[in-house]
């Protein structure tokens, strides 16, 4: 059987992409971002995953706003990015995992998960920066399954879902018939409104109550509902789902191996975090 050997969630600011492209990580501003990531990349050099799972929000690339599923799952050979608007550089495709996205989505939906169904699939920043963050000379060392949900178009799925749907990934990842090694990702947040009266909203001690609580009370965000979590955390901040879904998949209990938190890169909190199963 498969084995899922941690998880990796981090933030997914489209500026990133400028900053790598100009080589700005040395920066005074961008330096405490981009320090909080060989921890993480030396750890994947020794795990070695094969596959990644990535779970994240598309921003309108592949979804607009006359078709949003609440979840989607790709199952595509191949997952391309294209021109979001941002300026940012385009990267080299991902190659997919069909025999994961059809186990995947087998499970699911025979989990009742009501799930979308992706046989092409463009992926957007939220996917492509995180990936580019853990391996920046972008040769992706790992096949992909694209997890995408909904926080984009009201009304969004809750927290709890999203902890239950991260649940059933990680039941689904660990009876695939496969000795692969699977990385789960969860990709956004945390605090951040990019829009209306609260525009630059950043809450860093809800973020930090957050981030602490994923290895010692996972459901601890569970109890908010996507309103609280606007509240709480901005417009944007509700991404933190992702965060939520991935920690879940790996099981009741985990450890965390490594974190950091920086604010702000563009308008949002930027947090990383890799988290062990125990
Ligand atoms: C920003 C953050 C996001 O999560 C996003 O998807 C786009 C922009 C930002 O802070 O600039
Ligand atoms: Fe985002």
């Amino acid at each position: 059987m498969a084995q899922i050997i941690g998880a990796v969630t981090t933030s997914h600011v489209p500026a990133i992409g400028g900053a790598m492209a100009k080589g700005l990580q040395a920066e005074p501003y961008w330096k405490p971002f981009f320090d909080g990531f060989p921890p993480v990349r030396r750890w994947l050099a020794e795990v070695k995953p094969d596959v990644a799972v990535v779970i994240y929000n598309d921003h309108g690339l592949n979804f607009f706003l006359d078709k949003m599923p609440t979840f989607a799952v790709g199952a595509a050979p191949e997952y391309r990015n294209a021109d979001e608007g941002w300026g940012i550089p385009q990267v080299a495709p991902f190659r997919g995992d069909q025999d994961l996205s059809w186990h995947l989505i087998e499970s699911l939906i025979g989990e009742d998960f009501d799930i979308t169904t992706c046989q092409e699939m463009m992926v957007d920043h939220a996917f492509t920066l995180p990936m580019a963050l853990l391996w920046p000379d972008q040769r992706w060392p790992v096949r992909v399954v694209p997890v995408c949900i909904n926080t984009v178009q009201f009304p969004l799925p809750s927290a709890r879902r999203c902890y239950r749907l991260g649940e059933a990934v990680g039941r689904a990842v660990r009876s695939w018939q496969s000795d692969a090694r699977v990385l789960i990702m969860g990709t956004g947040g945390l605090s951040h409104q990019l829009d209306g009266q609260r525009a630059g909203f950043i809450n860093k001690s809800f973020d930090e109550q957050f981030m602490n609580s994923l290895a010692s009370d996972p459901e601890w965000a569970t109890q908010y509902s996507i309103h609280d979590l606007v509240r709480l955390t901005g417009t944007q901040g509700v991404e933190l789902v992702m965060w939520l879904a991935a920690r879940a998949a790996l099981g009741a209990r985990a450890s965390t191996r490594h974190s950091s938190y920086h604010i702000p890169i563009s308008n949002t909190a930027s947090g990383l975090m890799l988290l062990e199963p125990a």
